[in-house]
């Protein structure tokens, strides 16, 4: 199989401006004439969007780490073989807001399931598709918070405490720094307009190397 457009995923922790930042994105590539889709994970298709809102619906069943881990994955499948590859191999980017570091950092440092379990279905889902460039924007965990706590009702993870998220953040900076030439940490605690410098000189160099 051939791959022709770049996948890039855009991470953080709530509240960082993903959505505001994608757009940008979105933007840059429009400026430049590349042809792109945006999506989303959990999510992304019909199937998988309603994965997502089982996911995302707080409850008062406890949810087992296994369940949400195994849903992730399967709402991954769907939007993996259904829709980013057909659009990458027509030769299309695709802007994917959140992916498998998502997966590393929440179900991982977040929820504490080993990594290597969640390695192994990333092989059994992915084989070897991997992001092209992951771009990370990285705030303090409060900052994020206070944020998406004024967006409204909260969702079955924005709920959880500020230690869980703290451990979010450090998984996603670890795999970071592992990977320097793969994820570029942009600084979202700045005020907006630098952020948004950042996110459009960093897309307007990938489509140049591109
Ligand atoms: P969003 O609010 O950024 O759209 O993401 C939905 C929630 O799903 C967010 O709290 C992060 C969480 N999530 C995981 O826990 N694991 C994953 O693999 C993905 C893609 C998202």
């Amino acid at each position: 199989m051939t791959i022709r457009g770049h996948f890039i995923t855009f991470e953080g922790t709530e509240g960082v401006g993903k959505s505001t930042q994608m757009a940008n994105a979105a933007t840059a590539l429009e400026m430049l004439g590349v042809d792109f889709i945006v999506t989303r994970e959990p999510g992304g298709t019909p199937m998988a969007e309603s994965i997502r809102e089982l996911l995302l619906a707080p409850r008062d069943e406890p949810v087992n780490d296994m369940t949400e881990l195994l849903l992730m994955f399967a709402a991954r499948a769907q939007h993996l073989y259904t829709r980013i590859l057909p659009e990458l191999e027509s030769g299309r980017w695709v802007l994917c807001d959140r992916f498998t570091d998502a997966t590393f950092a929440y179900q991982g440092g977040g929820r504490g399931v080993p990594g290597e379990q969640i390695a192994q279905l990333e092989s059994l889902v992915q084989g070897s598709f991997r992001p092209d460039q992951v771009i990370l924007l990285d705030a303090p965990v409060e900052t994020g918070m206070i944020r998406a706590r004024h967006r409204g009702e909260l969702d079955r993870f924005e709920q959880e405490a500020v230690a869980f998220f703290e451990r979010i953040r450090r998984t996603y900076l670890e795999r970071a720094a592992a990977d320097p030439g793969r994820y570029h940490i942009v600084d979202a605690a700045q005020p907006l307009e630098a952020v948004s410098e950042d996110v459009t000189s960093l897309i307007e160099s990938l489509v140049h190397r591109s």
